[in-house]
């Protein structure tokens, strides 16, 4: 099945791809930060029809969708458009996220980066890829020389679990913190060696599904902020190269 993620991911991206930077018709979700445009519903309609139609036993959960409940043991989790705010400013970074999963674990994912054409895909066991090539987390175990990554709920301003409090005191106790506005390529960039960590608070199952087995298949780890394992509906997320893993747990500990 991981050939059909890839080319599903691949159509949905052109759809993305021909979008950006078209007219827009964007509508809020949650609040005025919250945005969801007809490219993020077209993507949605492209996947779910193709899983549809190719696995019609097969549930759904995708963003813009709902829940599609079915009786088989595989779900496909759909992110159409991972960094819509990015998107609908101009801003080149975000992605398509599909993930699978069978009996509650994920199997498949994959994230097509798609201003940069590059799909991230992995198969539990089989290790993570950046196209033909083989990803792996960074060796860095010292916190001072890493660089990490979060970003923030559409909730923020009600700073759930004290998120800003834990950015700044992250951000002293590391090289920098960047925030790059799709979760997917957050995964993505620890998995390949560019960021050490990744943090984040209230993600979504369609945020998290590809890219944590991404990182788990490239040598990384994916846990809550006590360093507890977790499944893709966690509302706290810490995947990072393992080495630096520890040491952040305290300081999210202390913040
Ligand atoms: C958002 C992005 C962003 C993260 C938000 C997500 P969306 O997804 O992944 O990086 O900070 O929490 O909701 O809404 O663009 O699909
Ligand atoms: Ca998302
Ligand atoms: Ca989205």
């Amino acid at each position: 099945m991981i050939d059909d993620l890839i080319q599903i991911s691949k159509e949905a991206g052109s759809i993305v791809r021909e979008g950006f930077k078209s007219n827009l018709s964007i509508n809020y979700k949650t609040n005025e930060s919250d945005l969801v445009t007809n490219i993020d519903t077209a993507s949605e309609k492209l996947i779910t029809e193709f899983i549809r139609k190719k696995y019609p036993s097969h549930g759904i959960l995708a963003e813009e969708g709902g829940e599609i409940k079915k009786s088989s043991e595989y779900v496909w989790v759909v992110d159409p458009l991972d960094g819509t705010v990015n998107f609908a400013h101009g801003l080149p970074i975000f992605s398509v996220s599909i993930g699978l999963q069978k009996e509650g674990k994920t199997i498949a994912g994959v994230v097509y980066d798609v201003a940069q054409d590059i799909i991230y895909s992995t198969e539990m066991g089989s290790g993570a890829y950046a196209d033909s090539t083989r990803i792996k987390v960074t060796e860095n175990d010292n916190l001072k020389h890493s660089i990490l990554v979060t970003g923030f709920p559409y909730n923020i301003r009600e700073n759930p679990f004290n998120a800003l409090e834990k950015f700044v005191a992250l951000t002293k106790a590391s090289r920098g913190m960047r925030r790059l506005g799709s979760a997917s390529i957050d995964f993505c960039y620890v998995a390949k060696g560019i960021f050490d960590g990744f943090w984040e608070v209230y993600l979504h199952p369609w945020d998290i599904c590809a890219g944590k087995l991404i990182v788990e298949e490239a040598g990384g780890i994916v846990t809550d902020f006590a360093g507890n394992l977790i499944t893709i509906h966690s509302k706290q997320i810490l995947a990072s190269n393992g080495k630096i893993h520890n040491d952040m747990v305290e300081i999210l500990k202390m913040s």
